[in-house]
């Protein structure tokens, strides 16, 4: 939610600058561009030149913002932030836009996340007799700062330190100071921020896309710190001021990684690139003797072997890959194995131990949900396993152990290849803990490593054949509803596919485990309802084919228009489908990395065609850090 930049330099758009030196505002919109994805209500900017704060904000995309400043110029500056908005308190209006002003104008503030208590904070400065232009926290927020700065310390940092101290909630603060004309100050509690490290100059990021055309070099902080950035300096203290420690790592991906490279949209670079995500996620895990080695798990084995409950949190389409995760983790390491969203686990009194590994998946490592799960957990002793996209993030570095994907920056809203990495991954650990804990001789491993190491090229075949889907996709571009159905590991297929439509067409849809037609859901059947049917192999459980295909007679009978993904080969479901998308043949278990691309491409060509933004959907945001 929300993405914020801050930059500090010395050089001003159009002086002969060196190098490595770059006007601020420059960065800044670049760094709002990358950002974007995090949110898109409104945009704002604030730069300090010749001694005052000067700023531009503007409701709706950045775009918005764009001609303003075109309309509106600011002057050249070597200082600035920028804030691209996901609305919380108060709408996307100009007014609430960030940055919000404070002390006189002098101070400019913006703000990811959310403050708890702003309202008895602004009750005790509207008595002071400050007034607000704005709805937001945030504001409550500038005000409390530019008080403390002008009435108590005269120095940014120290300022900080003593709003912070009395701010309750989730926040990421950037605040610049006309009187410390080359000072950048952040603060962070449970929000994410990175710094940027530069020559001569520094940046801020919510993540490193933010900052990402000029350095790799990037320092993680950690909970409760603030950050001072000057053009050759970079201070990490304690919200009391006490000195303290970033962690400093190398950003692996490039600019070029966060470009459309030719596709219309991001959500379709990322469908492509759904191969790659997969093959460089099992890149690399075992060893010369072909054993699975997961190096980055640093939870002692004998832990994992004692482990008799696994428990998957997660939100959104991370969850949907949990849930296909826990058929084959189940399957292989016979530990039961329970999937949750993870707002819903921490206030239900969940039974965690420390025979519990809880495993996290998030693609960001900053939904907030996600990690206050793993904060909960945690505390009732569990080992908690995060699998991320995302190096440096919070969850991650709140848990005990790490196994990243390796799907390059997600910069679409909807989550698409992440989504496959994070089902890689989560097999992988299913595979590993199956080898350690004896379900599973390192034969057998291999055999399904090797089927993994097989997908990539797979996908590839289906993506090859996108053209076919795309068709069909715009043939339905009237409908008003599409149900989904799956069994066993189709049916949060199911659901990720309707999750698709839904966020990305804005299409009522929805996904149902096929077995429970018949108690209920087979009343919305009428004649042409369109309904996915994701039909397991007829080549597994003989069973499980013959029902689904059983389930597609019975919605045919009553009229329904029945698109039915199913393996080549598989005849028997040709007399019952309206239209039929075949996927490669593979084992039930990994099908999931199959039969969602078709779905994907289905939702993606849809909007497009419907004239939707793919990859800024409506009232979303990547990357949600708020409760
Ligand atoms: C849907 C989507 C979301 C995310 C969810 C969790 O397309 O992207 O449902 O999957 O918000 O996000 P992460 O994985 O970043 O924790």
């Amino acid at each position: 939610m929300c993405g914020i930049v801050g930059y500090v330099g010395r050089t001003k758009a159009g002086d002969a600058a060196s190098d490595h030196q770059h006007g601020a505002l420059d960065v800044v919109i670049e760094g709002l561009r990358r950002l974007e994805y995090r949110g898109y209500d409104s945009a704002g900017v604030a730069v300090i030149s010749d001694g005052h704060v000067e700023s531009r904000k503007k409701s709706g995309k950045l775009t918005n913002l764009l001609a303003e400043l075109e309309a509106d110029p600011l002057q050249p500056a070597v200082v600035g932030i920028g804030h691209t908005r996901w609305a919380t308190h108060g709408g996307p209006t100009d007014g609430n836009a960030h940055p919000h002003l404070a002390d006189d104008g002098k101070l400019a503030v913006i703000h990811n996340g959310i403050i708890e208590n702003f309202a008895p904070l602004k009750a005790e400065l509207l008595g002071k007799g400050y007034q607000f232009k704005s709805e937001t926290d945030t504001e409550v927020a500038a005000v409390l700062l530019g008080d403390i700065y002008r009435n108590q310390v005269r120095n940014l940092s120290e300022a900080m330190q003593l709003a912070c101290q009395r701010l309750e909630g989730a926040f990421t603060l950037l605040a610049i100071h006309a009187d410390q004309p080359d000072v950048v100050v952040a603060a962070r509690r449970n929000s994410p921020l990175v710094v940027g490290l530069g020559e001569g100059e520094n940046f801020l990021g919510s993540d490193v896309s933010g900052f990402i055309d000029y350095t790799r070099r990037a320092v993680e902080l950690g909970q409760d710190q603030i950050v001072t950035i000057t053009p050759d300096s970079v201070e990490i203290t304690d919200f009391f001021g006490a000195p303290a420690q970033g962690h400093e790592y190398k950003v692996d991906w490039d600019a070029t990684a966060a470009k459309k490279d030719g596709y219309p949209s991001f959500m379709e670079k990322e469908i492509n690139e759904q191969p790659r995500a997969v093959r460089e996620t099992l890149l690399g895990r075992t060893d010369t003797d072909g054993n699975l080695m997961l190096d980055e798990l640093r939870i002692d084995e004998s832990v994992l072997r004692s482990v008799d409950k696994i428990i998957v949190i997660a939100c959104g389409t991370a969850a949907y890959a949990g849930q296909v995760a826990r058929y084959a983790i189940e399957h292989w390491c016979r530990v039961p194995t329970e999937v949750e969203l993870a707002h819903e686990f921490r206030y239900r009194d969940p039974i965690v131990d420390e025979k519990t590994l809880v495993i996290a998946i998030s693609q960001s490592g900053e939904t907030m949900d996600t990690l206050m799960a793993v904060r909960y957990a945690r505390e009732q002793g569990a080992k908690v396993l995060a699998i991320c996209n995302t190096n440096g993030s919070t969850i991650p570095r709140e848990s005990d152990a790490v196994l990243y994907t390796h799907a390059g920056p997600e910069i679409a809203v909807a989550s698409t290849k992440a989504f496959l990495a994070q089902i890689t991954a989560a097999y992988l650990l299913g595979l590993y803990l199956a080898q350690l804990r004896g379900n599973k001789y390192r034969d057998e491993v291999a055999d399904v490593l090797e089927d993994l190491g097989r997908i990539p090229d797979k996908i590839q075949q289906i993506l090859d054949r996108a053209d076919e889907v795309k068709k069909l996709a715009r043939d339905f571009v009237d409908a008003k509803s599409v149900l989904f159905l799956g069994r066993h590991v189709g049916f949060p297929v199911a659901l990720e596919g309707a999750l698709k439509l839904k966020e990305l067409a804005y299409i009522h849809a929805e996904g149902f485990a096929a077995g429970e037609l018949k108690h209920g859901p087979i009343a919305l059947i009428e004649e042409g309802q369109p309904v996915f049917v994701v039909v397991p192999s007829p080549r597994g459980r003989d069973s499980l084919h013959s029902k689904v295909v059983s389930n597609i007679q019975e919605i045919r009978a009553r009229g329904a228009v029945t698109i039915v993904i199913a393996e080549e080969g598989d005849e028997a479901v040709k007399d019952y489908a309206n239209h039929v998308i075949y996927v490669p043949q593979t084992p039930t278990l990994l099908a999931p990395l199959l039969t969602t691309v078709p779905l994907q491409l289905f939702a993606c060509e849809l909007a497009s065609s419907k004239g939707y933004d793919v990859d800024q959907p409506r009232n979303l945001a990547k990357s949600v850090t708020v409760e």
